[in-house]
């Protein structure tokens, strides 16, 4: 039995405004697919459990650039051994991209033994292997739908929103003790994920509708999902601020 994982690299990255799709925009030399994918590749789980299939989804017309930024992470002389590393196109949404990702995953014999998947964000590069090891050892010890999430510290008002108006009326203030922010990455049962994405795949193209993480997709089969600690690592990039932010200097695991 083993673990594989899904990366999410397929959006443009409209919010970041470069000219590159995001996962493949640089930080500190190299790109965040890259980190990323190294991040997820280096985790160790107890038993040694580790990735060992990288599915990784791609905007269609950067397929092989996204591959060359992968390239030698993969098979017997990689850095972490013999890893199959599977680069597919993405869908029009998040949810469709990891659909994608899970299709080529059942698709592929020499993935037949993966019992765990997880499901990462190149939009969260620096997601330490600590992180990815804490989610798997969740997963392994029995809670089939894994989340990292971090307290909240903001104070959280729920507004009344109305199209064209900039002035929202509170209707509360949402006890704060109670939420988590989630992060990637989110980790599963993979007999449970697939029947989730089965269950949700009317509403994969459509953005409005579509899960904005894969446990929400849990969520609406009625299966509880279980929350690990977060890590402030593990931030998603999302503004060219973020990205300035991911690159200052960290202490070291
Ligand atoms: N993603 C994907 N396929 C899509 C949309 C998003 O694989 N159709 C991935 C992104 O590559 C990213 C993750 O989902 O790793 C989270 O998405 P987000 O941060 O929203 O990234 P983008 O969609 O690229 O950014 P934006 O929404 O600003 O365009
Ligand atoms: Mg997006």
């Amino acid at each position: 039995m083993s673990v594989a994982a899904v990366l999410t690299a397929a959006g443009s990255g409209s919010r970041l405004g470069h000219s590159l799709p995001k996962a493949l925009v640089p930080l500190g030399g190299q790109s965040l697919v890259a980190h990323a994918a190294r991040n997820l590749l280096a985790a160790r789980a107890a038993g040694d459990d580790r990735v060992r299939v990288l599915v990784v989804t791609a905007p269609a017309f950067h397929l092989d650039a996204i591959a060359r930024e992968l390239d030698g992470l993969d098979g017997p002389d990689g850095p972490d051994g013999e890893i199959v590393l599977l680069v597919v196109a993405g869908g029009a949404t998040r949810q469709a991209s990891v659909a994608a990702g899970l299709a080529a995953l059942a698709a592929d014999p020499r993935a037949s033994d993966v019992d765990v998947v997880l499901v990462h964000d190149a939009a969260r590069p620096l997601a330490p292997p600590s992180l990815v090891a804490r989610v798997i050892e969740a997963v392994r010890d029995g809670h089939p739908a894994v989340v990292p999430g971090l307290p909240v510290t903001d104070t959280i008002k729920r507004v009344a929103p109305h199209r064209g108006v900039t002035v929202e009326p509170v209707l509360e203030t949402v006890p704060r003790g109670e939420l988590r922010a989630v992060q990637t990455p989110q980790g599963f049962a993979l007999e449970l994920l697939l029947r989730a994405h089965t269950h949700g795949a009317d509403d994969a193209h459509d953005e409005a509708l579509a899960a904005s993480d894969d446990a929400g997709l849990v969520e609406r089969l009625g299966e509880t999902v279980w929350v690990v600690a977060g890590d402030e690592r593990a931030a998603k990039i999302t503004t060219a601020r973020d990205l300035a932010v991911a690159a200052l200097p960290t202490e070291d695991e």
